[in-house]
């Protein structure tokens, strides 16, 4: 308990259960094994809208007309096709950062008028095309430290791969790509949203917001995980023995990365949908992923009983974009692409309310002289 104060109250460690906001975006049934984007199921999305289609969803509240899409994609171009945006990407590359200091990089760095205003100093209205614009400054930023040219031409996904990839992605790349995109947009509040909208709550600017987000973002416990994934399955295939291989990883306190979740208490449904498409395309590396899960189940559910330790979303994301021909360094970089969308959409929801996040903290040092 804060001394100096009687009107504290303590939370779980980790903020966890703990309602700190309302939100219309998303909502995630940990019990259940579902969540939704505004009332629609987002693995049917997933499985069935584009990349735009849903970023509209999140940003405007609703699923776009055929004219409100010709207007979003023109607005998705024009951030693309800023001179200021190449010169500052250029300037970027001559320090060769990875990808996302190279993202973070480009959005301190291009002071672009609305990005870089004061939420509160912005109309609604010029607050939402900062927020799309700040979003649409990620997938150009990843083509240009490709060294491609990020011009917006068949959509944001094909327009990825081709960059990434240096060649034309094919039907299945082009469908699990916008599946785990469309799925990896938003999902309640996790460590980054939250980070994003404690920024928003000062009244800071949307880069401000979003930048900070990217950092929480990187962090191996959350989207820093899917290269990871793939280095535990580097192992495991190299190792004699599967099971052994993953006891003594968790006898020497690691964690298996791609694994656990702090909401869902049943499998991870994003997960789910992923392994299906890796299982479509097929192949040794897939198998492997699969038997790598089951063997982790079995593991898991042996060494921490009633813990509910499943897949997550990261390790088939991994799978799925190796498939896709992502390499490994631009994994949380292209998840960044898509929880941008919903940061941004956090930002918006969070800026419409002027009260500031400031919870407090326990003292518990030395007694004051
Ligand atoms: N491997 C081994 N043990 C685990 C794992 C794991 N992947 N995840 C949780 N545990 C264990 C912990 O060691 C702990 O055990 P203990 O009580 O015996 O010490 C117990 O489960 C609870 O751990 P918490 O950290 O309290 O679990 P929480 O639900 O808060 O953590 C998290 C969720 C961070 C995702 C965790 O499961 C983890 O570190 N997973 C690996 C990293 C990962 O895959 N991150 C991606 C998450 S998805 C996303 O961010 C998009």
């Amino acid at each position: 308990m804060d001394r100096n104060r009687t009107d504290t109250i303590s939370v779980p460690r980790g903020l966890a259960g703990v309602v700190v906001a309302d939100t219309s975006i998303s909502e995630v049934r940990g019990d259940a094994g579902t969540f939704h984007y505004r009332g629609t199921d987002a693995v049917a999305l997933a499985r069935s809208s584009s990349f735009e289609q849903v970023w509209q969803l999140l940003v405007d509240g609703r699923l776009p007309d055929v004219g409100d899409g010709e207007e979003f994609a023109q607005q998705i171009a024009g951030v693309r096709a800023s001179a200021r945006l190449r010169t500052v990407a250029d300037a970027v590359r001559a320090v060769s950062p990875g990808a996302l200091a190279a993202v973070a990089a480009t959005w301190s760095l291009l002071s672009d008028g609305a990005q870089d205003a004061a939420l509160y100093d912005l109309a609604p209205q010029r607050r939402r095309d900062a927020a799309i614009a700040a979003a649409a400054v990620v997938p150009a930023a990843i083509a240009l430290h490709c060294r491609r040219n990020p011009a917006y031409r068949r959509g944001v996904v094909a327009d990825h791969l081709q960059a990434v990839t240096g060649r034309e992605p094919d039907e299945w790349q082009q469908r699990a790509l916008t599946a785990y995109l469309v799925l990896a947009m938003d999902h309640g509040f996790n460590a980054s949203t939250f980070t994003a909208r404690v920024i928003a709550s000062t009244g800071a600017s949307m880069t401000a917001c979003l930048t900070g987000a990217l950092g929480a973002l990187a962090g191996p416990r959350h989207g820093g995980a899917p290269s990871r994934s793939l280095d535990a399955l580097d192992s495991v295939d190299e190792a004699a023995d599967m099971e052994s291989w993953i006891h003594a990883e968790l006898a020497s306190g690691r964690r298996l990365m791609g694994f656990g979740h702090a909401v869902y208490r049943t499998r991870d449904p994003r997960a789910q949908l992923l392994k299906q498409l890796a299982c479509e395309r097929g192949g040794r590396r897939v198998d492997l992923a699969v038997a790598y899960e089951q063997a982790a189940d079995r593991v898991l559910g042996e060494v921490k009983p009633g813990r509910a330790l499943h897949a997550n979303v990261e390790l088939y994301a991994a799978v799925v974009m190796e498939l896709c021909g992502i390499p490994r360094e631009l994994m949380t970089a292209t998840f960044a692409m898509a929880r941008a969308v919903g940061w941004s959409a956090h930002v918006l929801e969070q800026a419409a309310d002027p009260k500031i996040i400031r919870p407090a903290s326990r003292y518990v040092g030395p007694e004051a002289a």
